[in-house]
């Protein structure tokens, strides 16, 4: 099914989602004539707002997020035209039939998008299906969290594919917008040069890092709740995972797609004790500046993980007995989000008797803060060698940044929401990968649970407690710096 909607509702228009990155988004998206010239934006909240008010709302969002490169100010009075706005308790069913009569016809689609918490999910679909907003042209984008376990999130996916099958359901994760992200399809699939070598037999470890200096940055109520497994590696580190391990699909269809992610999520094998490391951050420095300790950010004394390194397996043919190391966490040194493939040493060094001494290759896929694919490869330094060969490690080095220099680079959500409004669920998560995450997720926490796991200190700008050096040292490998 893919249309064109004519119309967009979104909810939780006044969030803080909605105003860093939804409005921008849509905004980038009208200056580059992406959208339709007459699609009309609605926005709700629970405040009460005129049309206007919500439009001088959006204008400050687009000047304080937009970069400055990007601000025009006719193609920002332009774009505000297509917003309005309505007030809408999601508990109250006559709210849903204002709504309905102020968007009016839909017969040209519907794109509803709910940025909002996923305690109010349920009563916004059953006031939108009573209102009419349901039908067969209208289709759903659901913000994360998706629940908190397994239980919780079928609960979520029973409510909404009640109203909405799953074929009109577009569960975002905001890393499969990233442009390297879908570069690294192209990466394994457009290549002829690495596939070949992808799998357990030339592959010793792969690690993926997602580590981020900020701390908790005004959500310490769901952050404390939430976690960084649940918050991190539940949806964007697994998605990542399944990207990198995934077999080739046979083609770029959405459930082609889908299909061979889910069997490699399915087939991830359970966390065992020591194999997980959490950690909590206490007072440090990063980037030179004091940061103050989790405890004290939080103003009272948590276990909640900020940190966490698990070691991992896909138990499948390919994969078979290759660790994939994934550590992820807040107020650590730097913010970046790279895939590492470890190969294997070659099976004989020629150069030995010469002194040659090799390191096996690294592939190092970075997808931010910059954009790179790095080869680290074996080569000769210059030289006439009457002392022995030296061999040195240099990179291959592919800037995507460089090579596409006169390109724009979009945020996530610029993507997603076209996708969502044109209707291509490509890269939207589909409710058995969602659930297959949920359930080794849920292993996890009980594993924490039978065994009293405490998060261990590390002082914040610190790549996390000792204990996740030690994870991947007991198997003679060092995480990427
Ligand atoms: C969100 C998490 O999903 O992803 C945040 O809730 C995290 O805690 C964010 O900071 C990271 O996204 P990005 O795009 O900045 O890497």
């Amino acid at each position: 099914m893919s249309m064109h909607s004519s119309t967009l509702l979104l909810f939780g228009a006044t969030g803080d989602l909605s105003r860093r990155m939804l409005l921008p988004s849509l905004y980038a998206l009208h200056a580059d004539g992406l959208i339709n010239p007459d699609l009309r934006i609605f926005g709700t909240a629970r405040s009460a707002l005129t049309d206007d008010a919500f439009r001088d709302m959006a204008r400050a969002a687009l000047c304080e997020f937009l970069p400055d490169d990007r601000k025009a100010e006719g193609l920002i009075d332009a774009f505000l035209q297509r917003l309005s706005y309505v007030a809408l308790d999601a508990s109250d069913p006559q709210g849903f039939a204002a709504l309905a009569d102020k968007i009016g016809d839909i017969s040209g689609g519907l794109s509803i998008f709910l940025s909002t918490a996923p305690s109010l999910f349920e009563p916004t679909i059953k006031g939108l299906h009573n209102a009419g907003l349901s039908g067969e042209n209208v289709r759903i984008g659901l913000e994360k969290p998706l629940g908190n376990d397994l239980a919780s999130s079928q609960h979520i996916n029973d409510a909404v594919n009640a109203v909405f099958p799953e074929t009109r359901t577009f569960r975002i994760d905001h890393y499969l917008g990233k442009e390297t992200v879908q570069n690294l399809m192209a990466l394994r699939f457009a290549n002829m040069l690495f596939e070949p070598l992808w799998n357990a037999n030339a592959i010793e470890h792969v690690q993926i890092t997602v580590s981020e200096t900020v701390g908790l940055e005004g959500r310490a109520g769901f952050y404390d709740d939430t976690g960084a497994l649940r918050d991190m590696v539940q949806n964007h580190m697994l998605q990542l995972l399944a990207l990198t391990a995934m077999e080739p699909p046979a083609s770029l269809d959405a459930t082609a797609i889908r299909d061979e992610k889910v069997k490699v999520l399915r087939a991830l094998r359970p966390v065992v004790e020591g194999d997980v490391v959490t950690g909590q951050y206490n007072d440090g420095a990063v980037n030179g500046e004091a940061v103050k300790g989790y405890d004290s950010d939080l103003g009272k004394p948590s276990d909640t993980e900020t940190f966490v390194a698990i070691k991992a397996y896909v138990d499948n043919w390919r994969w078979q007995g290759v660790p994939f190391f994934l550590r992820t966490g807040k107020r650590l040194p730097e913010r970046r989000s790279e895939i590492v493939i470890q190969f294997k040493p070659v099976p004989h060094n020629v150069f030995k008797d010469r002194g040659g001494r090799l390191e096996a290759n690294t592939l190092v896929i970075r997808l931010q803060p910059e954009e790179y694919v790095r080869l680290l490869v074996m080569a000769k330094e210059p030289g006439l060698d009457r002392g022995g060969v030296t061999l040195r490690e240099v990179p291959l080095d592919l800037s995507l940044t460089a090579a596409f220099a006169g390109s724009r680079r979009r945020i996530a959500y610029e993507r997603l929401l076209l996708d969502l409004i044109e209707g291509d669920q490509t890269l939207f998560v589909r409710r058995d990968e969602v659930e297959a995450q949920w359930k080794w997720i849920d292993a996890i926490r009980a594993l924490w649970d039978a065994t009293a796991l405490k998060p261990k200190g590390y002082g914040a700008g610190s790549w996390g407690p000792s204990a996740a050096i030690a994870l991947t040292e007991r198997d003679g490998v060092s995480w990427h710096e």
